[in-house]
Parts: structure tokens; sequence; C-alpha cells
């Protein structure tokens, strides 16, 4: 590991990392605000990507060639798609899906998630950052921690039949609105990635009042195992 670029979407799960980076320096490309410094030692760069796919891969992208990183993590909030997940449990990437790309109208090979010309509909995710994360996650909050798929896409899921649609079509654990997208890119870019989500919600119609209520306990926690991850590596 020579450096861990940590993305998350929005300040509150970001923001306490930043505060525990040492010798940090600041810069800004594409609007977005990279801060590099030391985690317990472990050199890394954080930035706060931004809501929804674009925003998530342009992160990416710019990590991999104006900060040299040789790892990613993704850490956030996420709707819950089983009920074995609860309000403050963690789900680590096995791989990740977007729950809403589909060309299928053009040719039936193209199942939801199937991007055309891309040799994989499930972007891997590494596992050794994933064992990693996942034993993280076990020291914060023991026994409520998955391993599965997690469904990405430009929408804030707070329907059941949307939900279930979306498990149908992915058989994703939890649905937020970056994941695959990082995913996706670092893909591109050869550089293993993980993503860690502790769930806000249950995407359903219960959603709308629950996000706000638990999303900063949520992110805060996922936070919490992201550094705790950053000390392991
Ligand atoms: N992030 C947290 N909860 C979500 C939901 N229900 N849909 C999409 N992204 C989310």
């Amino acid at each position: 590991m020579n450096k861990l670029g940590i993305i998350g979407a929005m300040t509150v799960e970001v923001d306490i990392i930043k505060e525990n980076l040492t010798d940090m320096h600041c810069t800004e490309r594409a609007e977005i605000t990279f801060c590099e410094g030391k985690l317990k030692g472990l050199p890394v760069v954080v930035a706060q990507c931004g809501v929804g796919k674009v925003n998530a891969a342009m992160c990416v992208q710019i990590m991999c060639d104006c900060f040299n990183v040789t790892h990613i993590v993704n850490t956030g909030v996420a709707g819950s798609l089983c009920n074995e997940l609860d309000i403050g449990d963690f789900v680590v990437s096995q791989n990740a899906i977007y729950h809403d790309f589909t060309c299928q109208a053009i040719n039936p090979a193209y199942i939801v998630g199937q991007v055309p010309g891309l040799s994989v509909r499930f972007f891997e995710a590494d596992e050794a950052l994933r064992s990693a994360a996942f034993a993280a996650a076990e020291k914060i909050y023991p026994g409520h921690t998955r391993i599965g798929t997690v469904a990405s896409g430009d929408q804030f899921v707070s329907d059941k039949a949307v939900k279930n649609q979306i498990v149908e079509n992915t058989g994703a654990l939890c649905t937020e609105m970056e994941g695959a997208s990082i995913a996706h890119t670092a893909w591109r870019n050869g550089v293993p990635f993980v993503i860690i989500r502790a769930i806000s919600d249950k995407a359903d119609d219960s959603a709308q009042m629950d996000y706000p209520t638990f999303e900063a306990m949520a992110a805060k926690r996922c936070a919490a195992v992201t550094q705790l991850l950053a000390e392991t590596l």
C-alpha cells in the first residue's frame, strides 16, 4: 500500500476522517478538494466527491491521474435492500453494479447493469481490502456486517416497488449513488478498491423519514470503520 484514496459523497461522510489527518494540505481540482496527509502514518488523500455517479467517477480519475493513489476506499451511507440489514449495520462490497444502466431495448444481452463494451457487469472489489474492511467493521459493531453486492444509480430509492425491482435485477444488499461508479473507474485504472457502507434507511416508504434521522450516525460509523481499516493496512 503506497497511498490510499478515501472518497465520500458528502461532508458528513469524510469530515471526521479529514480532522484526523496529520501533515494535511489540500488542493482543488474540478471543484473537488483533495486533502493529502497521513492517517495513523498511512499516506492518504481524502475527498468529498459530491453526490452521484459522474461526480464519483471524476473524483477517482483525478485521484489516479494527479494523486497517484494505489488503492481506493469509498465510505458512506446506503439504503438497505434486505431484511437482515438494519439501520446502522454495514455492507462491505464483494462487488458493485449499476442498477439504472440498461440497453436491453437494443440487445437482450444487455441486461440491467451491463455497460455495452465492458467485459464485466459486476465490478469486483479487492479481496485483501475486503477482508480488512470486514475485520474493521466487525470490531466497530460485531455481528452486523455483510459482504455482498452494492447497487448504485442516480436515484434516491424510497419506494418499495423500485427497491424490489433493484433486488430482482442485481441481487444487491444495499443501494446508494456512487459505489459502482467508483468501482468502474478504479477497475478501468487497475486500482484495487472496496466500498464500505452503513445503512441509513430501508430504501422504501420509510426512507424519507429515516434518512435525515440516521444519516449522520451512519456516516460517522462508516468513517470510523474506514479509519480503522486505514490503520490496519
Ligand atoms: N443513500 C442512502 N440511502 C439511500 C437510498 N435509499 N437510495 C439511494 N442512496 C441512498
